[in-house]
């Protein structure tokens, strides 16, 4: 007995008082400029509200690809000092979070201006939060330990897919421990950004596929959540709108500015939707391959998504439904409301996302996986979800490796 035996409507319970209680949370969304030109005004935003003194963290690959330096010289110009920590790599640790707070306090840093994805975001996030307080990073991991707040920080996205320019999370990495933590607190929310899709047009197709796929992972999970709000599944839908419309686009063309400006909002959309919404068994698994074999996150979400989704189809019909007419793909079926309808659409949908993984060369099956990993992958994806994610239906041991087990290379799964 133990946590491992929660039965599943103890969670539903536990997960409708977590409901009330996000409905009341003061989410306070960042100021977002959007479109071309909107970093010159994210970095007025920083200048007027007189934060003289800011740390510029990102990192070496877009320093190197010359992004950093005129968003560096601009914000000079207004009248602000400003210096580079560009050591953050994907997937930070502690470690570079701890340099960066050492730079941070020889600066004096006033505030924080993050240009980069998920890795440069989540690790600014954290950066800003131990100025702010002794307490170790990670004594800060789970819910609402960052009490001391973060200095203002201030967000431009060169990737489309975590969201976390508006959301209250940060991933941390324990390489040595192949574990990764996160820390979730209001105080982590950003203060500003802008989603310029200049930023984003030399980002590789291989990235913007996976980022996006990342993007429609939130927007999917926070739909089918059970804590899924009007205003969440409103997001979730409009965001699923626009990777549908955009994603193929930006991935054979980067330097569409519609379509990296469309990603963008979406991406956005999606973090806002996730951050009240949840997400669910497509990230706790996706994370565990992530801290094992170093997959991409969002690729990983992408090949892990239709496998659980599919799993899903029956309790999730009428979601995934919304969710296809939301992404253009219903016909005739369109005003059918019969669960014969849904589950056509729910299908269709599932198959357009296998699709698009298939046109962006995404597997289907994680080739490191090993058959022998497999129900510590499930257990630990089950230990994830429980009391945090409001999934459609909570897995037992053996349905979790089930789903895992259907992401093993061909021949291993032949072998089992
Ligand atoms: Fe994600």
């Amino acid at each position: 007995m133990g946590q491992n035996s929660m039965k599943a409507p103890l969670l539903r319970v536990y997960m409708t008082l977590f409901n009330s209680v996000v409905a009341v949370l003061p989410f306070r969304w960042p100021q977002c400029y959007e479109g071309v030109g909107s970093t010159a005004l994210l970095l007025q935003h920083i200048v007027q509200a007189e934060h003289q003194r800011v740390l510029l963290v990102t990192d070496n690959q877009l320093v190197q690809l010359g992004l950093v330096a005129p968003i560096q010289s601009e914000l000079q110009r207004l009248g602000a000092v400003v210096e580079i920590y560009d050591a953050v790599l994907p997937d930070p640790d502690i470690a570079q979070i701890e340099a960066g707070v050492a730079h941070a306090q020889r600066l004096n840093a006033e505030a924080i201006l993050a240009v980069g994805g998920g890795s440069v975001i989540d690790a600014a996030k954290v950066i800003g939060a131990r100025c702010k307080s002794t307490k170790s990073v990670q004594a800060m991991a789970g819910m609402f330990k960052v009490w001391r707040g973060m200095l203002p920080l201030f967000v431009l996205p060169t990737t489309a897919g975590t969201g976390s320019e508006t959301t209250i999370a940060a991933v941390v990495s324990e390489p040595e421990l192949q574990r990764k933590f996160a820390i979730m607190d209001l105080h982590l929310m950003p203060t500003a950004t802008a989603l310029d899709p200049e930023l984003m047009i030399g980002l590789p197709p291989a990235v913007t596929a996976a980022t996006g796929m990342d993007a429609l992972t939130h927007a999917i999970e926070s739909y089918l959540s059970r804590n899924a709000f009007a205003d969440t599944r409103e997001k979730s839908l409009e965001a699923t709108r626009l990777i549908a419309m955009y994603l193929e686009r930006a991935y054979q063309d980067g330097t569409d500015l519609e379509a990296r400006a469309g990603l963008a909002k979406a991406s956005h959309l999606a973090g806002q939707a996730f951050t009240k919404a949840g997400v669910g068994y497509v990230h706790a698994i996706a994370h565990q391959l992530g801290a094992r074999y170093h997959l991409p996150h969002g690729l990983a979400n992408a090949m892990v998504m239709p496998y659980v989704l599919a799993d899903a189809l029956r309790e999730s019909a009428q979601q995934l439904a919304q969710l296809a007419r939301a992404a253009g793909l219903a016909s005739t079926e369109s005003n059918a409301q019969s669960s014969e309808g849904d589950i056509a659409l729910a299908m269709r949908f599932i198959e357009k996302i296998r699709l698009m993984n298939e046109s962006f060369g995404i597997p289907s099956k994680v080739s490191a996986l090993q058959e022998k990993d497999v129900p510590a992958i499930a257990t630990a994806a089950r230990a994830e979800a429980r009391f945090t994610y409001a999934v459609p239906k909570y897995w037992s041991q053996a349905e979790a490796e089930q789903v895992v087990r259907q992401l093993l290379p061909v021949n291993a799964a032949e072998i089992t």
